[in-house]
């Protein structure tokens, strides 16, 4: 065992990777931390770069386990008092421990950073308020001598405040979370990438599978740069295996979104500790090939909220107790997930307290309230969790994914059980497609949206059409000879078709969250259909359960030139 792997051993490799740029890695052949991505137990090391051109900019300065090795080992390399800018991938507390010191001896430095780590780092330094800097996407940055960095904003759920910096001079892409791992060896680069495999995979595992859909977004946007060299913020530099990497993170990424089983993990976390249940939670998930959505609730919209509660096969829901509730993003969600998940969904609880944890009672009490199965036992930790906490959120998530599958086994029976029972006439009719439409009509003030697929040309001169609908589809606005009413054809991938999903009643507006513009006849054009016709009825039959309605068109225009109509198939003609 050589010295450097004596328990609690601790340094600061420092060297050179391109043109006036030195790598600083702080590190540790032990388990940094509790969190999951560190069981490996490999140690890790937390890169930092300095950059010396006419201007001198430092990238990522460490978190507080390394605070005064690395600051006496940057002044070694330069004096600090001199450093004119400190760029930040992302802010935490831990880092701002570093970040205190660093900007206290360089009191000429301004920090870097994206908006939302302006924001957090504004509240934590509001003495140094002037000195912090949030730049945006592709903004540039001037330190002489061909260095003109540019940076990349890359926000995901658990760094929403994400940040790469591209250098053209060395062409090194500082990627921060993103290419890391965590892994301490005397090796700078990546001249063994085999060997990392294990290690990489891990950390992606752990950091990016729940958030694949925001990676592979800032995979494309990074993808632009010619980059030679990725700078990570852990592990070794990436130089000998950099296409292959990226691949991998591709590769990954598709794998986590071909899983057959989605689990969405919405949680909040003022302090942090609630996200550790989840991310916890989450790798158990995984681990048992569930792919997961995380949902960081305080930075997503509602509208991303309500899709993917829709979509996925269960959810898991995590909060603090902030003055006896959940905070009001927390509440949101779960308006949300009450209004429009299926009470076939697997749902589970969690989350930190301090006393009572009144937050969880109140969320898991709703859902048994609303009739959901668990998944898996409701997980209550106080403050901070410990590594045992963290273990029992793993084995909560792995116990969640095995009872979805066993639900899954369990309805997919059932399912093929009925579809067998079907009569076969309804389940030829049900081949029958249509393209899918939201008919718009309006009373006054009152706009109403009629979801349908019962539509098809009926006469080519004048250009008119049949639809056919019922009357729990509150058609008597459409009822009468000159009535008039917008038919939007929706497009295929857009998934407008759930805002107009239930029925909908007179002096509803289901177009609240949608973007819509008015049409000569007065209903509401969808802006995001494919498009659009407006029409006047002139004949109407009753036939069954049915009208047909036949209607002019009066005029109409596509909105989409490329898109694709949208086109409900079915298996049954006995229900829509
Ligand atoms: C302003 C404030 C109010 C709090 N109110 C409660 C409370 O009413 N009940 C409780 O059990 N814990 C309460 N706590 C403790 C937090 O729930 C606890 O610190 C928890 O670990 C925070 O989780 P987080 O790190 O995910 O934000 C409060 C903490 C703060 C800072």
């Amino acid at each position: 065992m050589t010295s450097s792997r004596l328990k609690g051993f601790r340094d600061v490799q420092v060297a050179n990777i391109g043109e006036n740029t030195l790598i600083l890695r702080s590190r540790t052949w032990e388990r940094l931390k509790f969190e999951v991505e560190y069981s490996r137990q490999k140690g890790t090391t937390a890169n930092s770069y300095l950059i010396q051109a006419d201007k001198k900019a430092v990238i990522d300065p460490p978190g507080e386990s390394f605070t005064g090795i690395y600051l006496q080992q940057l002044q070694e390399q330069l004096d600090i008092s001199t450093l004119d800018y400190i760029i930040l991938g992302h802010v935490n507390p831990n880092r701002e421990v570093t970040l205190r010191e660093l900007l206290s001896l360089a009191l000429g430095a301004t920090v870097i950073c994206s908006r939302p780590a302006a924001n957090a780092l504004k509240s934590a330094f509001p003495e140094w308020e002037g000195r912090i800097q949030a730049v945006r996407f592709a903004d540039t940055l001037d330190l002489g001598q061909k260095h003109q960095l540019s940076f990349y904003t890359v926000p995901t759920p658990r760094w929403p405040d994400g940040l790469c910096t591209y250098d053209p001079a060395t062409q090194i892409l500082y990627t921060d979370k993103f290419f890391g791992a965590h892994i301490c060896e005397d090796a700078l680069f990546d001249q063994d990438w085999k060997k990392l495999d294990p290690e990489r995979h891990y950390f992606f595992e752990c950091l990016h599978a729940p958030q694949a859909k925001q990676v592979e977004a800032a995979l494309d946007k990074l993808a632009v740069l010619t980059a030679r060299c990725y700078a990570p913020g852990h592990g070794p530099v990436v130089l000998y295996s950099l296409s292959r990497f990226t691949y991998d993170y591709r590769k990954w990424c598709q794998a986590q979104k071909s899983q057959d089983l989605k689990v969405a993990v919405l949680y909040t976390s003022a302090y942090g500790s609630t996200a550790s249940l989840a991310h916890a939670i989450a790798q158990g998930l995984i681990e048992n090939n569930v792919s997961v959505e995380s949902i960081n609730c305080e930075v997503a919209d509602p509208v991303d909220i309500s899709g993917v509660v829709e979509a996925c096969d269960g959810f898991i829901i995590g909060s603090p107790t902030l003055g006896g509730h959940p905070p009001t993003q927390i509440q949101t969600a779960l308006g949300i997930v009450l209004s429009r998940a299926a009470k076939t969904k697997l749902v589970g609880v969690f989350g930190s307290y301090g006393w009572s944890g009144e937050a969880i009672d109140l969320i898991a009490g709703k859902l048994k309230d609303a009739n959901y199965s668990f998944g898996c036992e409701t997980i209550r930790v106080r403050f901070s969790p410990t590594v045992e906490a963290l273990e029992q959120c793993q084995a909560a998530g792995a116990s969640f994914a095995q009872n979805l599958k066993k639900t899954k086994k369990l309805r997919t029976f059932r399912r093929v059980a009925s579809e067998a029972k079907i009569n076969r006439t309804e389940q030829a009719v049900g081949r029958i497609i249509g393209s899918l439409c939201v008919v718009s009509t309006r009373d006054l003030d009152s706009h109403q949206g009629i979801l349908t697929s019962w539509v098809s040309q009926a006469t080519f001169n004048p250009p008119g059409i049949m639809i056919a609908i019922s009357q729990e589809q509150n058609a008597d606005l459409m009822g009468e000879p000159g009535e008039q009413f917008v038919l939007n054809i929706l497009e295929e991938n857009r998934d407008l078709r759930r805002y107009f999903g239930g029925q909908s009643r007179i002096g509803e507006n289901p177009f609240t969250h949608l973007g819509t513009k008015t049409a000569d006849n007065g209903c509401l054009i969808l802006t995001e259909a494919l498009a659009y016709l407006e029409c006047t009825v002139t004949n109407i039959l009753e036939c069954g359960d049915r009208y047909l309605i036949y209607a002019v068109v009066d005029q109409g225009e596509v909105l989409e030139l490329n898109g694709v109509t949208a086109v409900e198939h079915r298996k049954s003609g006995g229900c829509y």
